[in-house]
């Protein structure tokens, strides 16, 4: 369990934020910050937000899921993606902010190939903060709210994932260094659609891809790949309830969790992986894929 206060501002001032005592964080404004025995620090605005994340239940469905390797193909393509052409020197270090990160499984993914970068784990979700930091002991924890500020200081972040998670398209280009990395991944139409007919889960709306890279865009993220990974799962009940299970519309259907057929089927998975290269002008670019 480690903070590196590198990553870190505080999320009532905005001053860098630094180790005071071995589990005290603070800024020089004297806003203290304990870190949790768990391992994580807790970094909300003054005005405590409403939106609480993914609840024990859904993240219990979500890492069962991902541990059967049902997600597996997604987390390759995104492990390709975060550095398509890397030297061995530029590996080394590199700096990757997950952000909405869950159970933390993608970041696992990610530190399993490159092996020195240094990972900052974020999630609205204190039982998410748990997860992830068991996972990865070596990552910085951090509760923020994504829809905020962050508690993240400027240019600290050399590649951002977001996968399946809240967008803040300003946020991650102040927090993005020149020429950085962000890598989204969304759902495409097609995405679990036999688990959609049935009214299991919600729809993806039309034109999402545009509608990110727009959004994106204008916040100075431009986007330089797409890559659609889609294949067929052969999913059982058990694997098809966890799908479901692990997403928002469990909690507001809760009949819909066991209506979703008998015996095993194919379900597709469907995402597009989208890299977005910060473009600020002055600084060297990371060299697009
Ligand atoms: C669909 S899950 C994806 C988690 C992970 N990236 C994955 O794919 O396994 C969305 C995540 O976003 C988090 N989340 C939702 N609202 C948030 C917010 N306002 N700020 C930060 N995280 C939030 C949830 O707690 C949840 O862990």
């Amino acid at each position: 369990m480690s903070i590196d206060s590198t990553w870190l501002r505080c999320p009532n001032c905005f001053a860098d934020l630094s180790a005071l005592e071995e589990r005290v964080y603070g800024c020089e404004r004297g806003h203290r910050f304990d870190r949790s025995k768990h391992g994580y620090l807790t970094l909300l605005p003054p005005k405590a937000p409403r939106t609480l994340g993914d609840d024990r239940a859904m993240l219990a469905d979500r890492a069962a899921l991902l541990e059967s390797g049902a997600y597996r193909p997604i987390a390759d393509a995104l492990t390709d993606a975060v550095l398509p052409r890397a030297t061995e020197s530029e590996a080394a270090d590199l700096r990757v902010a997950d952000l909405g990160c869950g159970t933390g499984y993608y970041a696992g993914r990610v530190s399993q190939t490159l092996h020195d970068a240094r990972l900052l784990l974020a999630d609205r979700s204190p039982d998410a903060m748990r997860r992830a930091v068991r996972a990865i002991p070596d990552g910085t924890g951090v509760v923020l709210d994504l829809w905020r500020p962050l508690p993240l200081r400027d240019d600290s972040a050399d590649v951002v994932l977001n996968v399946f998670a809240p967008r803040n398209p300003a946020e991650f280009a102040r927090i993005l260094r020149p020429g950085g990395r962000l890598l989204v991944v969304v759902p495409r139409a097609a995405h679990l659609h036999e688990l959609r007919r049935r009214g299991a889960l919600l729809a993806v709306p039309p034109r999402k891809v545009t509608a990110v890279t727009e959004q994106l865009d204008s916040a100075g993220l431009v986007r330089t790949r797409s890559r659609a990974v889609e294949y067929l799962l052969s999913a059982d009940e058990s694997t098809r309830a966890l799908l479901i299970g692990m997403g928002p519309t469990a909690r507001h259907t809760a009949a819909r969790r066991d209506d979703h057929g008998t015996g095993t089927m194919d379900v597709t998975v469907a995402v597009d992986v989208l890299t977005f290269v910060h473009q600020r002008a002055g600084r060297p670019e990371v060299p697009a894929a």
